[in-house]
């Protein structure tokens, strides 16, 4: 019987990469997960994983700021799906270098690795910020990207390098641009774990950064499901191509609190932080996708209503162990 093919997944014990692990295995694939090395051993959020699903995963503790890492980790791989990155934009104000090294270096290591091990596909992410503030709506990916944060210039910065590798050297990459997603093991840094997370703590009153911002939010699963369909579609319908993956909806941050108050049943008295308002230069104030080219080329559709997966996520983080692995009395940048 032929072996199950192997895809490597970087950035695989974070919250999109652990659901892309799962959805992998679950498609028959082997996957090589590579896990930043850290001294707690710490496999994150692949620790939380079944036993039959990990019994599909091979951990490789590593840092894709480290050439030889990556080189040694896309050995043998059908396919790279690469995640990891630096992704907090408050944390971006602070620490810019390690944005640079870890999202741009790094990225350029992948392709670097992917370009002369031959892998037949890579699947590079990008994000929605890499639009700023909506000039029209709803976004196409021939949007103008303006980069209002040093992540999202970042970003960028990768996405304009996989472009690169593509026309210079042939490299089969696709880009994925998933809009905001959301739902089990995210982390507190996204507002709406910040917001379910202090509600299921105990917490009535809720601070938050602006509530006028309005984003597109996907659910995990469904955010998965479009890395792999951009993973298995025929190399001409994806390969050179970028791909937003988003629901077209469009909510404000305002009226997703009010959501999630009725999803748990609860009145929520919210409270601006200054501390959590970007820059006004710096705030996206809109974010709607136009996923009609993903659909065409793949037949990817979300799955997920907003109402149904907020319950999705309210019930993980009312779980009092998942709730034990957050800070909800801090400001998690
Ligand atoms: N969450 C969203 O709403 C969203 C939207 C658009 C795009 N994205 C992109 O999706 C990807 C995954 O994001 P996420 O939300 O799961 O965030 P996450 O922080 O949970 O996952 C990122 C992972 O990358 C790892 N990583 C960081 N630096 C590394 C390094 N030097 N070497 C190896 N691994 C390293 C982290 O340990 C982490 O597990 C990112 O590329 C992000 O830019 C996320």
């Amino acid at each position: 019987m032929p072996s199950a093919p192997l895809a490597v997944v970087t950035g695989a014990e974070g919250f999109i990469g652990s659901h892309l692990t799962e959805a992998l295995v679950a498609s028959g694939y082997r996957v090589r997960a590579l896990v930043q090395y850290n001294s707690f051993s710490s496999y994150g959020w692949l620790e939380t994983l079944p036993a039959d699903v990990l019994a599909g995963v091979e951990i490789v503790l590593g840092d894709v700021r480290d050439p030889g890492s990556v080189r040694a980790l896309v050995t043998d791989a059908e396919i790279v799906y690469h995640l990891a990155a630096l992704i907090a934009i408050p944390y971006s104000y602070q620490a810019p270098h390690s944005y640079v090294d870890t999202n741009v270096t790094g990225t350029l290591n992948v392709l670097e690795a992917v370009r002369h091990a031959e892998v037949p596909r890579l699947v590079h992410t990008s994000t929605s910020e890499t639009y700023g503030t909506a000039r029209t709506v709803p976004i196409t990916e021939d949007h103008p990207v303006n980069a209002q944060s040093p992540y999202a210039a970042s970003k960028a910065g990768a996405d304009l390098l996989a472009d690169s590798y593509c026309a210079s050297f042939a490299t089969p990459v696709v880009t994925l641009r998933p809009f905001n997603t959301y739902g089990p093991r995210q982390s507190m840094r996204a507002v709406i774990p910040t917001v379910i997370g202090q509600v299921a703590a105990g917490e009535r009153a809720i601070t938050l950064g602006d509530l006028r911002p309005t984003r597109d939010f996907t659910f995990v699963e469904d955010t998965a499901r479009a890395f792999l369909a951009v993973g298995t579609a025929p190399a001409d319908a994806v390969l050179g191509r970028t791909f937003n993956a988003g629901t077209g909806g469009e909510i404000s941050i305002g009226d997703l609190v009010r959501l999630i108050g009725k999803v748990m049943d609860t009145a929520l008295d919210v409270t601006a932080d200054e501390e959590r308002v970007r820059p006004a230069a710096s705030e996206v104030m809109r974010l709607v996708a136009d996923a009609t080219r993903l659909r065409e080329a793949t037949g990817w559709s979300p799955e997920h209503g907003l109402e149904d997966g907020l319950a999705r996520t309210v019930e993980f983080f009312l779980d009092p162990a998942n709730l034990a692995r957050y800070k909800t009395d801090v400001y998690n940048i």
